[in-house]
């Protein structure tokens, strides 16, 4: 949550910053903000809503400067005005901060601050840290150390850049469970909180680790820990091209990254299939294969959409690992005793790899001893780092803040990783050339699913003005029908639910009737004729039905309102395929709605907060 970018060199950083902005706008668009340093004081630019309004504000007053940071919020204390906005300043206007995550003792800090006399301007926990390092510079400390002492007394999380205009050649950042990025250039250097904001300048950068501290110049930066001891730090190679964070001519990311499902599926599975063998080859597992096949009990824990691809995980891992697997919500797995045991191997799935809920579920798991694995798509991110081991699903960067290219990459990365335990266990080798052969012909078959975008639009239509849908799924199609239903409630508004089909009649079929459309998810598969016992059911009550079948059933024309009709694969992999119209149903009813599809209200692309 929270979008921080900066720069330093000899160039008008303003222009940097609103296209650091713009491409962190994912992270929270509630408000935002610039300050640059301009002679002796830092000028600060803030407005309510969209960087696009604020980039109107910043060329009105022609603001200049060649160091400046900016930030752009998701509001957790404090409403989203432009007081809240950041950056915050101290009393004088000399020092400037962003800050992205929560400060817990921020009340008794403030309270402490107050009695000293401080007057605040904002209702946000992230003012008191510039009035916290402007105590200590008043008590003679330097830039550095005051931010140091400053961060020492927060309890919470943070990822933080601050500027002073008494030492101007500097800007200082530091993590701590928040990330912070920073990008190298030649006599110019930048921050961010991911590197899509800075990937137009640099492709080499700096990953600062919870705990770290860094002085940012314009040509060299020191890092050290709070502790202010040095911090050795690598610098990486990105392997990003800085197009891949562009629409691309769609009208919108959400699109564009649906339509990329054949690249990104292929992405995923790209060099990991061995087919002579019939099995994957993961090089993030080496080393442990025998461990994950050994494991007595497999978790997957994850958030949201990433859940769902856990749900999923769940039935290939049980249908051909002969292990039982368990799924948790990361933002349960804490707040019970989870019973973890050394002969456990945890997965955690998390798009940004950023996800609070995720990481400190993994950081709890890992506390107990369990062998604990990533399945990120951000390079370097927090979950990537931190797992002993892990797979990148590759789907490239996902902006839109509905997930959709990674649901399908994870699920071909759970699908590789239950190619490499079965086959560890007794998985045949035919069985496992199976699996890589209907694999391999994933893309083709989105490809197909895609083109029936306008078909899909036209049912879009009929339904935009729904106020509920139901989905309904069963087996390894039940997480889709969740996930469909999450996809349409997140960008359209419209409440929606999932359920496995055949719960439906202990309950929500009170639901039906010529108002309420239920989208069935009904491949030929062995639970088919199950699932249309339950289209006659909602039939009966003339409940309005939309019907994922397969391309090959003509029987479910006469039973449904509208079908869409897609290629078959094996069961394990249906859900790479049904999904599909599924995204593409939420998109256009939430286009036709008026509705901004890449940055739904209230949310956030990397919830990186409890
Ligand atoms: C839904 C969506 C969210 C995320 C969830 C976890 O479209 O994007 O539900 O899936 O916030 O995020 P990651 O995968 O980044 O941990």
């Amino acid at each position: 949550m929270c979008g921080i970018v900066g720069y330093i060199g000899d160039k008008n950083s303003v222009p940097i910053l609103i296209s650091g902005l713009k491409r962190l706008e994912y992270r929270g668009y509630d408000s935002a903000g610039i300050s640059v340093l301009d002679s002796d004081r830092c000028s600060i630019i803030k407005s309510k809503g969209k960087v696009s309004i604020l980039e109107k504000k910043v060329i009105e007053h022609k603001l200049n400067g060649t160091v400046g940071i900016g930030h752009t919020r998701w509001a957790t204390h404090g409403e989203p005005n432009e007081i809240n906005a950041h950056p915050h300043s101290n009393e004088d206007g000399t020092l400037t901060l962003i800050h992205n995550g929560i400060i817990e003792n921020y009340s008794t800090l403030k309270k402490t601050l107050q009695k000293r006399g401080v007057t605040f301007k904002s209702e946000t926990d992230s003012e008191v840290i510039v009035h916290l390092i402007d105590s200590f510079l008043k008590k003679g400390h330097n830039f550095f150390q005051s931010v140091r002492y400053a961060l020492n007394s927060l309890e919470g999380t943070y990822g933080v850049a601050v500027i002073y205009s008494k030492e101007p050649d500097k800007i200082i950042v530091a993590r701590k469970g928040s990330p912070l990025v920073i990008g190298i250039g030649d006599e110019e250097n930048f921050i961010a909180s991911d590197v899509n904001a800075i990937v137009a300048y640099t492709s080499q950068v700096v990953y600062l680790e919870d705990d770290e501290i860094a002085e940012i110049y314009r040509d060299r930066f020191n890092a050290r820990t709070i502790k202010d001891i040095e911090a050795v730090k690598e610098v990486v190679e990105l392997e990003m091209a800085a197009d891949e964070v562009d629409k691309g001519g769609f009208e919108h990311f959400m699109l564009k990254e649906i339509m990329e499902q054949p690249e990104s599926v292929f992405n995923a599975m790209r060099g990991r299939l061995l087919f002579e063998d019939g099995i994957s080859k993961l090089g993030g597992l080496k080393g442990f294969e025998q461990k994950i096949a050994d494991s007595e009990r497999i978790i997957i824990s994850a958030c949201g959409t990433s859940w769902h691809a856990a749900l999923v995980g769940e039935y290939m891992l049980e249908q051909f690992c002969e292990v039982p697997v368990e799924v948790d919500y990361a933002s349960e797995f804490r707040y019970r005793n989870p019973i973890i045991k050394k002969t456990d191997t945890l997965i955690f799935i998390s798009q940004s790899g950023e996800t609070a809920d995720t990481l400190a579920a993994m950081r709890e798991a890992k506390r107990k001893g369990a062998l604990v694995l990533g399945v990120c798509n951000v390079v370097g991110s927090s979950i990537a780092r931190e797992s002993q081991a892990g797979v990148y699903i590759h789907a490239g960067p996902e902006i839109g803040v509905a997930s959709t290219k990674a649901f399908t990459a994870q699920l071909i990365v759970l699908a590789l990783i239950t190619l490499m335990v079965g086959r560890h266990k007794s998985l045949s080798l035919v069985d496992g050339q199976n699996i890589i052969r209907e694999i391999q012909s994933l893309p083709e078959k989105i490809k197909k699913i895609l083109s029936l975008n306008s078909e899909i639009e036209k049912i879009a239509e009929k339904f935009k003005d729904a106020k509920n849908f139901l989905y309904l799924g069963r087996g390894y199609n039940f997480p889709v029908a969740l996930e469909g239903a999450l996809k349409l409630k997140e960008i359209s508004y419209i409440h929606a639910e999932g359920y496995p089909a055949a719960e439906m009649k202990h309950g929500p079929i009170a639901l039906i009737d010529e108002n309420m459309p239920a989208v069935f998810i009904a491949p030929k598969d062995s639970v088919y004729d199950k699932v249309i016992s339950n289209i006659e059911e909602v039939r009966a009550r003339k409940g309005r039905i939309i019907a994922i079948a397969s391309e090959n059933d003509n029987k479910i024309d006469s039973l449904v309102e509208y079908s869409i009709k897609i290629p078959d694969t094996i069961r394990m992999l249906m859900p790479i395929l049904s999904v599909i119209p599924l995204q593409m149903l939420a998109y256009h009813i939430a286009v036709k709605r008026g509705l901004n599809v890449d940055q739904p209200r209230n949310l956030a692309k990397s919830v990186t907060v409890e």
